[in-house]
């Protein structure tokens, strides 16, 4: 089983670049199956949730060509199959996206009903919602969602709640829909964004991605393109917030500033400086954090994606702070494996109470999720001693390179996966 080993106390500086946003990616490929000509997607990060969604299109027969690390090419000419496993849903969630990609290009699909995960219980009626108001037939049948429409006319849909998977996988059903679709109370993260610009690309008539009513006008067909995914804003953040717990001072460089406003707001707020450049965040941490209070909410608010990694920083700061995680019901679990490092967090139904404490102390702990995973590894690089974050699996979904970009930035952090490697980076590490 492979580990982070980190020997804490190094103020992370320097400089790291970030990759392709995971959860924009995501939507992308799955989308790039809805055209019969080939399509070129760069800037695609290298992690294993791509690799799992590659995977499943390809076992339904989208030709998938890697160029090379971040770029691959698809087509969905030869595609057979209308039926996504289990397996792959099972190893990702976001393998659902192909319900709406392969219902909006042949009016048929069915993929296996995603469960919930550690940290909710993640349902889909808002996404079967939408495609009955697309005029499609949805059941469940056998664990899987399997629908079809002799049809798909546009239509008016109200999203009872702000979800991003639902507003990606209704806008993907309703770009080839007779007529016009409005999707109301839409997500308006950037990956929501960038999946539209991409459509758009390919010859959809998509407008108001970014606001909270999305209008779709179905066209009849989709063509090739070549289209770069944006950064990822949640990586962007958690190096954001290792400079912070680190007192370090990091560059993040190919970034755009703006879709970190909420997370460069709360740096600002508990103590940290900032320099904004086009493409860059400049991150010093010289004094003492202070304590503040955090909601998360969909963007523009705070991101729930972060919660894991400020509400670390904030177990450092001074005075007591108040997160609330009001996007999903069970993201504190975190929290035990922190507190053998030393945190000081109650946890009352959605809301963290953490009381900030002097220093954290190495442990040995398990990644629950994929943030917080990163959140106790970036933990583990204040903490005093040496810190074991086991699990890193669930890291490794959503983070290319982590323990070699935090390497390059002073700190000392090894992949082991035998006792022999962690006694070697226990004497090493001076
Ligand atoms: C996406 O999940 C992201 N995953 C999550 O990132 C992220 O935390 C989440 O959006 C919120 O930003 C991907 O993009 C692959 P939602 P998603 O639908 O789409 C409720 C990560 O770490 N809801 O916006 O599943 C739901 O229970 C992952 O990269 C319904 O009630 O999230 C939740 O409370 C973790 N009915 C809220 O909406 C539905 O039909 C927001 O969920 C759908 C959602």
């Amino acid at each position: 089983m492979e580990q982070y080993a980190i020997k804490g106390g190094n103020p992370l500086v320097g400089e790291v670049e970030i990759g392709g946003a995971k959860n924009a990616a995501l939507a992308i490929l799955a989308a790039s199956i809805m055209t019969d000509e080939t399509v070129l997607i760069e800037n695609v990060p290298d992690v294993r949730d791509i690799h799992v969604l590659l995977q499943a299109m390809e076992s339904i027969g989208a030709i998938v060509s890697k160029v090379d690390r971040h770029t691959y090419k698809i087509n969905g000419s030869q595609i057979s199959s209308l039926t996504i496993e289990d397996d792959y849903i099972k190893k990702i969630r976001a393998s659902y996206y192909l319900l709406g990609a392969l219902l909006g290009k042949y009016k048929e699909a069915a993929v296996a009903l995603p469960g919930g995960c550690n940290i909710g219980s993640r349902p889909i009626d808002q996404h079967i919602k939408g495609f009955k108001g697309l005029g499609a037939n949805v059941k469940i049948e056998h664990g899987l969602i399997v629908t079809r429409a002799d049809e798909l006319i546009g239509n008016h849909i109200y999203m009872d709640v702000v979800t991003v998977g639902g507003t990606i996988n209704v806008m993907m059903a309703s770009v080839m829909a007779q007529g016009q679709t409005i999707i109301e109370n839409a997500a308006k993260e950037p990956h929501v964004v960038d999946l539209a610009n991409f459509l758009n690309s390919m010859g959809a008539n998509i407008k108001g991605a970014g606001t909270d009513v999305i209008r779709i006008k179905g066209v009849d067909k989709l063509h090739k393109t070549e289209y770069a995914v944006i950064p990822d804003q949640i990586e962007a953040g958690t190096f954001m917030m290792a400079a912070a717990i680190t007192k370090g001072d990091i560059t993040i460089k190919n970034v755009i500033p703006k879709h970190l406003e909420s997370i460069t707001a709360k740096l600002i707020e508990i103590g940290c400086e900032i320099e904004e450049s086009d493409d860059a965040v400049r991150v010093v941490s010289s004094k003492p954090l202070q304590h503040t209070q955090i909601k998360t909410l969909p963007y523009p608010g705070f991101p729930t994606d972060m919660q894991p990694q400020i509400s670390v920083a904030l177990g450092l700061s001074q005075g007591t702070s108040i997160v609330t995680e009001s996007i999903f019901e069970n993201r504190f679990k975190y929290v035990d494996e922190l507190a053998r490092m030393g945190a000081d967090i109650k946890v009352e139904g959605n809301t963290a109470i953490i009381t900030g404490v002097s220093g954290y102390t190495g442990a040995s702990v398990s990644a629950p999720d994929l943030r917080a995973g990163a959140a106790l590894v970036i933990a583990g690089l204040a903490a005093e001693g040496v810190t074991i974050v086991d699990d890193i699996k669930y890291i490794e979904r959503g983070y290319e390179d982590f323990n070699l970009k935090l390497k390059k930035l002073g700190a000392q952090i090894e992949k082991v996966t035998t006792e022999r490697d962690y006694r070697k980076f226990k004497f090493q590490a001076v």
